[in-house]
C-alpha cells in the first residue's frame, strides 16, 4: 500500500491503532535507492512489530549545497518490489512539496555529538535529519524506529533527540550489512567506477586492522590507532581520506590514552572521498 499524502497516512494508521490495540508499529525512514542493508532493517522490523512502515524521502534538507541531493540515486519501482518482498506494510512516499509546503522556520538541532565525524565535514547534516525525522515520526508514531549502524553518529544523535524531547519511540540499532570483500552497502555505491569499487575494500581492511591494532596493544592513544587505520586507507589510491577518529562510544567523546575511556566501547569511524562518492563505515569494539 503506497501512501503520497500526510493526512492519508494519518488516517490509516489512526484507524489500524484502533482495530489493533495490542500491535506496535514499526517503522523505517530511508531515502530510497534501496539495497539489502535497508532490507535487513524491515526484516526486523517485521519480527518485532505488527505493522511495518517504511518511508522513501530524499531530505533536502540535510543535503549541503554541493552535495548530491539532485544526483541522488532514485529507483521507485525497484524500491517497492523490493518492499513488498521484505513484507512492508505501508509505504509513504510524500513529495518535497508534501513534507515542506512552505520553507520550514522550525529545526532540531542535536548539539555535541555533531560536532565530529561526519557533522565537521557536513554542517548542517545533522540539524536537516534531526528535523526530518521529527516531523516523520510526529507523522508515523511509531512504536518502534529501526537504523542502521552504518551511521553510527545518526544513531546517537537520533537517540539523543528522542531521549532530550522525550519522544514515545523506541530507537532500535541494527547491524551493518556488508558485501562479500566486506564494503558496507551503500545506494552511494553506484557512484564508485571499476577500479573505485575495487580499492574501496579499504575501508572495511581498515576496520580489520584496527581492531588487530586493539587486540595486540594494552595501552595506545587514539592517534596511534587512527595512524594504524590511515595506513591502510592510503592504500586507495584513488581515495581521499576526510577523516578518521577513534571515539568513545556512544558518548562519541575524543580521548587522549585509551587508559582514561570510562566507557566500555570505542568506535573507529572513518569518510574517504572517491571522485563521485564519499563513503563511510565505522566499528564498535569493546575494550579491556
Ligand atoms: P538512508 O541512507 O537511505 O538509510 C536508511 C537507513 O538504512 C539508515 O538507518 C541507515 O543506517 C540504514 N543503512 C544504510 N546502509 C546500511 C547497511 N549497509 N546495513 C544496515 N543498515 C544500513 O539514513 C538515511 O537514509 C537518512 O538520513 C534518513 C534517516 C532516512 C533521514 O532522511
Amino acid at each position: 500500500e503506497v501512501i503520497e499524502q500526510i493526512s492519508l497516512l494519518r488516517n490509516r494508521l489512526a484507524a489500524y491503532r484502533q482495530e489493533h490495540k495490542q500491535t506496535q508499529i514499526g517503522y523505517v525512514p530511508t531515502m530510497g535507492y534501496l539495497h539489502d542493508g535497508h532490507a535487513s532493517l524491515l526484516r526486523r522490523a517485521k519480527e518485532q512489530t505488527g505493522l511495518v512502515v517504511l518511508s522513501i524521502f530524499v531530505n533536502p534538507l540535510q543535503f549541503g549545497p554541493n552535495e548530491d541531493f539532485e544526483k541522488y540515486p532514485r529507483d521507485t519501482e525497484r524500491d517497492l518490489q523490493l518492499a513488498e518482498a521484505a513484507g512492508v506494510d505501508i509505504v509513504f512516499l510524500p513529495s518535497v512539496a508534501e513534507m515542506y509546503p512552505k520553507p520550514t522556520q522550525t529545526t532540531v538541532s542535536v548539539k555535541g555529538i555533531t560536532s565530529r565525524l561526519c557533522g565537521a565535514s557536513r554542517p548542517g547534516h545533522f540539524d536537516g535529519v534531526a528535523t526530518v525525522v521529527s516531523k516523520l515520526f510526529n507523522i508515523v508514531q511509531p512504536d518502534k524506529a529501526f537504523f542502521g549502524l552504518k551511521d553510527a553518529q545518526q544513531i546517537a544523535v537520533i537517540t539523543q533527540m528522542v531521549e532530550d524531547l522525550n519522544m514515545p519511540v523506541e530507537i532500535v540499532p541494527c547491524p551493518t550489512l556488508r558485501e562479500a570483500d566486506g564494503l558496507a552497502l551503500s545506494s552511494r555505491n553506484v557512484y564508485l567506477s571499476a577500479e573505485e569499487r575495487s580499492q574501496a575494500v579499504v575501508l572495511s581492511q581498515s576496520l580489520a586492522a584496527a581492531e588487530a591494532f586493539i587486540s595486540e596493544h594494552q595501552h595506545f592513544t587514539s592517534e596511534e590507532l587512527v595512524e594504524a587505520v590511515k595506513v591502510h586507507i592510503r592504500k586507495a589510491t584513488l581515495g581521499e581520506i576526510d577523516y578518521v577518529e577513534a571515539l568513545a562510544f556512544p558518548s562519541l567523546e575524543p580521548f587522549t590514552s585509551i587508559d582514561t575511556v570510562t566507557e566500555k566501547r570505542i568506535i573507529v569511524a572513518l569518510a574517504v572521498k572517491f571522485s563521485k562518492a564519499r563513503l563511510i563505515d565505522n566499528q564498535i569494539f569493546p575494550i579491556r
